[in-house]
């Protein structure tokens, strides 16, 4: 890879770290989100031009709080420490920090009180997110107090001549509005990165990168319609030509028009080699009777690996397979081989089958969050609908059906239910302003009329949220009008359905999906 100048964001374990990560990128200057503890040498050898030491639950007080690494401070690079980060920094190097004596969280104004690089010609009066229990309130030697606020002393430090700086704020947060600018100073200005980092270098990195590893090799790409198996078959298709072929199966459980959406652009519009499997009677007979959401998500999984296996092997040789890991998960994984960790649900892979083919992994999203696979999608210029599609669960429609059987019958029902609450919001043109839209099949029956007659249908809820991590969602305040269309069109129009009801629940305490 062509070498771009890096910033290292050491992770201290605050929920908004990958945050700090997405907002060093979008001023295009690659970052890359580590835990505080990673082998300095393996950090190091990136070459990182400045470090961000990221918020984190601990306080400097604690027997085993995370410490600040020595070979941080000894690489003489430009420092932000913010929140936890800040802490460290000032403990480190001769400041105070004053243990909590009650916590701030929420907004607060901040005064600028002397011009910096980080800070100035900002507002004087930066809005900013505060979530913190200590705080600092005697700075180090060779510092000077940038910013402060009604609660914190500090809310912003800087020693101007070494580069080191400490915000106890969260800039990444949105609730933070200046908070990109900050960062995209601390890298540019401060640190002095050359913002190298965009779609159109990645496309041309990723594509090298391909052809390197893969030389005369075929490799094969599971493809789900959504947009991170889509980019990766592309890229790998540029990359490679016909030495690609990718394999769709229609489990049945997916939305409407999906299976007939996904031939038509890779086969037809892209030329990919497609293989297209319609296995829906399979996966159909193997969930009969199976109410249980981990019993449809591990049965669901199991046949699609043997479809995908089997079809991969009536290829010939295959040597690769194709797949669409993105950033947070390789994050995720590392976070999860760590002592103490909690293991993080790993659904979206074809696991286990690289080992039992032994077929060796292509991952050319693996340094990538989900709004640059977007960038890219829409550069290599895939279809609108692919690149900004709501993600779409791999078991897709079966875990939306809570507590009961997936039968063709209610499939059928939802997919309806779910085409018409689609195609309102993209007719109202709040498709875009929710991160994810769905319809669920509830189990419950009740009575309805229409005309004379009257009715024992089943109730659909709906669910759209808002979100920017997936982690935290909140419902989507949807027009009532617009509810009050798809609520009417669905129960004129999909027959056994006699009520429709929107789901008002955040995350948490709910999740997004209902199983
Ligand atoms: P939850 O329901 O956990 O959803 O709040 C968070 C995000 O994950 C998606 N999701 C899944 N994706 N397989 C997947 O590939 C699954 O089993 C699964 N369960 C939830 C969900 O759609 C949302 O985007």
């Amino acid at each position: 890879m062509t070498v771009h100048d890096t910033i290292v964001v050491l992770d201290f374990g605050s929920q908004t770290s990958q945050l700090i990560a997405r907002r060093v990128r979008e001023a295009q200057v690659y970052c890359l989100l580590l835990p505080w503890d990673s082998d300095p040498e393996q950090v190091l050898a990136l070459q990182p031009r400045g470090f961000v030491l990221s918020g984190g639950p601990a306080s400097v007080y604690e027997p085993d709080a995370p410490p600040l690494p020595q070979y941080v401070l000894d690489s003489g690079r430009p420092l932000l420490g913010i929140c936890y980060g800040m802490q460290l920094l000032a403990h480190a190097l001769g400041g105070h920090v004053a243990p909590a004596s009650r916590r701030e969280y929420g907004p607060a104004q901040a005064q600028v009180t002397q011009a910096s690089p980080l800070l100035a010609p900002l507002s004087d009066q930066p809005q900013v997110w505060m979530s913190h229990g200590d705080r600092v309130d005697r700075v180090p030697p060779g510092f000077a107090v940038l910013a402060r606020s009604d609660n914190s002393p500090t809310a912003a430090m800087g020693d101007l001549e070494r580069h080191r700086y400490g915000v106890q704020f969260h800039p990444e947060v949105a609730h933070t509005p200046a908070g990109a600018e900050i960062l995209r100073r601390f890298a540019v200005e401060v640190c002095g990165c050359t913002p190298t980092w965009t779609a159109a270098a990645f496309v041309e990195e990723a594509i090298a990168c391909i052809r390197r590893q893969v030389g005369e090799g075929r490799v094969v790409c599971g493809l789900s319609g959504g947009v991170d198996s889509s980019v990766t078959a592309t890229l790998v298709h540029q990359a490679i030509g016909e030495r690609l072929t990718c394999i769709f199966v229609n489990t049945g459980m997916l939305r409407q028009g999906e299976p007939e959406q996904v031939a038509r652009t890779f086969r037809d519009q892209l030329n990919m080699p497609l293989v297209a499997i319609d296995a829906t009677e399979t996966f159909l007979s193997a969930l009969e009777r199976v109410a249980d959401p981990e019993q449809k998500r591990k049965i669901i999984g199991e046949q699609f690996i043997r479809i995908f296996e089997r079809e991969a092997r009536r290829l010939g040789k295959v040597d690769y397979l194709a797949q669409g890991t993105l950033y947070p998960d390789i994050i995720e994984s590392a976070a999860a081989d760590r002592p103490g960790a909690r293991r993080i649900k790993s659904h979206h892979n074809v696991g286990g089958l690289p080992e039992r083919m032994e077929l060796e992994l292509v991952e050319p999203l693996r340094y990538l969050f989900k709004d640059e696979v977007r960038a890219v999608g829409e550069l290599l210029g895939l279809p609108r609908a692919i690149v900004w599609r709501h993600p779409f669960p791999g078991p897709g429609l079966a875990v939306r059906i809570p507590d009961s059987a997936v039968t063709w019958e209610r499939l059928e029902m939802l997919r309806a239910a779910d085409a018409i609450l689609l195609q309102e919001l993209e007719a109202a043109g709040w498709y875009h302003r929710v991160a994810q839209a769905f319809a669920v099949l509830l189990p419950v029956r009740s009575v309805g009329v229409m005309g004379d007659q009257r009715t024992h249908g089943y109730t659909i809820a709906l669910r759209a949220v808002t979100t920017d991590d997936f982690m935290t969602a909140s419902w989507a305040r949807l027009p009532y009008d617009l509810l009050d269309r798809v609520a009417t069109r669905i129960t004129n129009e999909v027959p056994g359905v006699s009520r429709v009801l929107y789901d008002c629940s955040n995350k948490p305490p709910a999740t997004i999906e209902f199983e």
